[in-house]
């Protein structure tokens, strides 16, 4: 190979690799939009890295024999900043720092580091420490596992908010609530949208008598959730899940569980039939 054409496959490959870096990391900043600090450590590191190319690529096209010759382009105005980054000593001062040995006459001058190297080594130590101040001594640099714990907690918490609104109660899990408290907000509820047809004590008016042992659609904390969800349009019984949520119901099917055998005056007659609690579910229900 050419030595121009070795330079320029050597730039490529050095651009290919850290544009490689830069592309991962951008993605990287796409999957964790949450994490502030993260964002803008990639970014001062994105373009950091830009900077460390524009620096390598310029070292490459000084160091090019060719360029050293005729490349002015290259060499003016930043031929004093190079002479400065690699700090040759022109060859007529060599013999001030050429050693004294001698091995088959091959003899060693005593050169400095070039700048430019100690600058990269000073500078992965700088990094270095910026670095670990981030992510371990301020500590949150958003590292996965900090994400992580944030997003479990998060869900956490979406959770509690899901069960205090009873997005989790079905007619396959709901339970009969005993305590006071949701019996007198079932009772609240049973007031103000059921009384119309069930009458002041549930006896039943238009709708049947809801405290008595017989069921048109099934008794029990289930069928009851399920008649006030979906109703029973065909026979005026209308659905309610628009206009209450789950735990709502199961408040209100709570309370007019708790009117069973209450036997209020004027009470509309038996419809449909008799209902035993199965054993098993008065089981479940306990829980
Ligand atoms: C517009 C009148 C009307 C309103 C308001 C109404 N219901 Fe009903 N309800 C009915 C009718 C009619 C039936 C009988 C349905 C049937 O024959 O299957 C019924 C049936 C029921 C049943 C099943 C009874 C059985 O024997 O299976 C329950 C439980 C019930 N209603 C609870 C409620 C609750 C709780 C409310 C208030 C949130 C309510 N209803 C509001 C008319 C009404």
């Amino acid at each position: 190979m050419k030595s121009q054409n070795k330079i320029w496959f050597s730039i490529l490959f050095l651009a290919a690799t850290f544009t490689g870096h830069s592309n991962s990391w951008a993605v990287q900043v796409q999957i964790q939009p949450g994490g502030y600090d993260l964002d803008a450590i990639m970014r001062v590191m994105t373009v950091i890295t830009l900077l460390f190319i524009a620096f390598v690529i310029w070292l490459a096209v000084v160091y090019s024999e060719k360029n050293d010759n005729e490349g002015r382009l290259f060499k003016n105005p930043l031929s004093n900043l190079k002479k400065y980054l690699v700090s040759l000593q022109p060859i007529e001062k060599e013999a001030e720092i050429l050693l004294d040995h001698d091995f088959d006459g091959i003899r060693e001058l005593d050169s400095r580091i070039p700048p430019w190297y100690s600058f990269l080594f000073y500078g992965t130590i700088v990094w270095g420490i910026i670095y670990m101040m981030v992510f371990h001594v301020f500590g949150n640099g958003q590292v996965s596992s900090n994400e992580y714990n944030q997003e479990m907690q998060q869900a956490a918490f979406e959770r509690q908010l899901l069960i205090k609104s009873g997005a989790f109660i079905s007619e396959a899990t709901v339970t009969q609530l005993t305590d006071p408290a949701a019996l007198s907000e079932g009772k609240e509820i049973f007031q103000k949208d059921c009384v119309t047809c069930h009458g002041q004590n549930a006896q039943g008016v238009v709708g049947p008598n809801l405290t008595d042992d017989y069921w048109i659609n099934g008794g029990g904390i289930k069928n009851i959730f399920r008649t006030i969800t979906n109703g029973v349009p065909a026979k005026g019984m209308i659905s309610w899940q628009t206009q209450l949520d789950p735990k709502k119901i199961q408040t209100v099917a709570s309370y007019v569980m708790s009117l069973h055998g209450t036997n209020p005056p004027n009470a509309k007659p038996p419809q449909g039939e008799k209902w035993e609690e199965p054993k098993t579910d008065s089981a479940n229900a306990q829980k």
